[in-house]
């Protein structure tokens, strides 16, 4: 089920953040997003899953107009996000963060659980252990009954990632999971997600690590100025100029890239000149 976004634009009054971005994404691959600060990468998410209402253009899952939608509509079209900053409900324990997200499905049996305790108590009973399985898989298990609150940053993170896959999504959003995690932490979530990967669902990733960018993803998209200035494989990404002129261009920033690209080096091909480049100061 593709997602495609159509010439989609996003005014902020004579701001211009998109400007005529058409994209298809694919179910089963991983899709990060790059670009400076600014680039549109957050408003895109915020569109997708209706927080932001589209200017112009069209996005559409499986011929549904999403821009059309409400926000509630898009979540129950199985489109999840998380958000740049965390958001969880601190008042609640780690299982109840989850649990919360399947309260709409308690609306219509009210009646039961009022007349029929036992099986009230039964489909609860199911519930806590669908949450305590997606807990499992993040590793959070031993954690259900901690306050979300005091959890760890990284926990945290993990937890709000967690809680958006509860409904089993088919698209999945992350907007900067990694922002604020160490080394371990970072290779952990690069692990939890990378496990989450299923033919039906399209994950689409706005991330600044480009160690967890190269090793994710199938597809990469970069943004400039609201634009899409390319986009490719993760190899393609790193070979083009223009990608390394706009977003890469710090020295910082082009060796932090090569070092992850060596990470994955079987995949990914350095450029020959580049990597001149690099040895240069070592051989004077
Ligand atoms: N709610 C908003 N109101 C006004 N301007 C916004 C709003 N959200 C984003 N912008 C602007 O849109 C541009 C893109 O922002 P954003 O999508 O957050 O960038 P990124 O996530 O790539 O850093 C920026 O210039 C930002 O200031
Ligand atoms: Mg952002």
């Amino acid at each position: 089920m593709t997602l495609l976004f159509e010439d989609v634009t996003k005014r902020f009054g004579a701001l211009v953040a998109i400007d005529k971005v058409s994209i298809a994404f694919e179910p089963g691959l991983i899709y990060s997003i790059i670009g400076p600060n600014g680039a549109g990468k957050s408003t895109l998410i915020n569109m997708c899953a209706g927080s932001y209402r589209v200017s112009e253009g069209r996005i559409r899952l499986d011929g549904v107009e999403l821009q059309a939608l409400e926000k509630y509509q898009i979540a129950q079209h199985g489109i999840a996000r998380t958000y740049q900053n965390i958001r969880l409900f601190d008042g609640m324990t780690v299982l109840q963060n989850l649990e919360v997200c399947l309260f709409p499905e308690l609306f219509g049996r009210t009646l039961a659980e009022v007349f029929l305790p036992g099986a009230a108590r039964r489909m609860k009973d199911e519930r806590t252990e669908r949450c305590l399985l997606v807990l499992a898989r993040f590793g959070l298990a031993a954690l259900a009954d901690e306050m979300a609150a005091d959890l760890s940053y990284g926990n945290q993170k993990l937890l709000e990632i967690a809680r958006a896959t509860v409904l089993a999504p088919k698209v999945l959003m992350l907007d900067e999971p990694a922002a604020g995690l160490n080394h371990g932490e970072t290779d952990r979530l690069k692990e939890k997600l990378r496990e989450l990967a299923r033919p039906d669902l399209t994950m689409i990733i706005v991330e600044h690590d480009m160690s967890l960018v190269m090793a994710l993803s199938d597809h990469i998209v970069v943004l400039h100025q609201g634009r899409l200035l390319f986009e490719g494989t993760p190899a393609e990404v790193q070979a083009n100029l223009a990608v390394q002129e706009a977003y890469l261009g710090s020295p910082g920033e082009v060796d932090g890239i090569r070092e992850a690209a060596r990470s994955r080096a079987n995949r990914v091909r350095i450029r020959a000149d580049a990597d001149i480049e690099r040895r240069r100061p070592a051989a004077l």
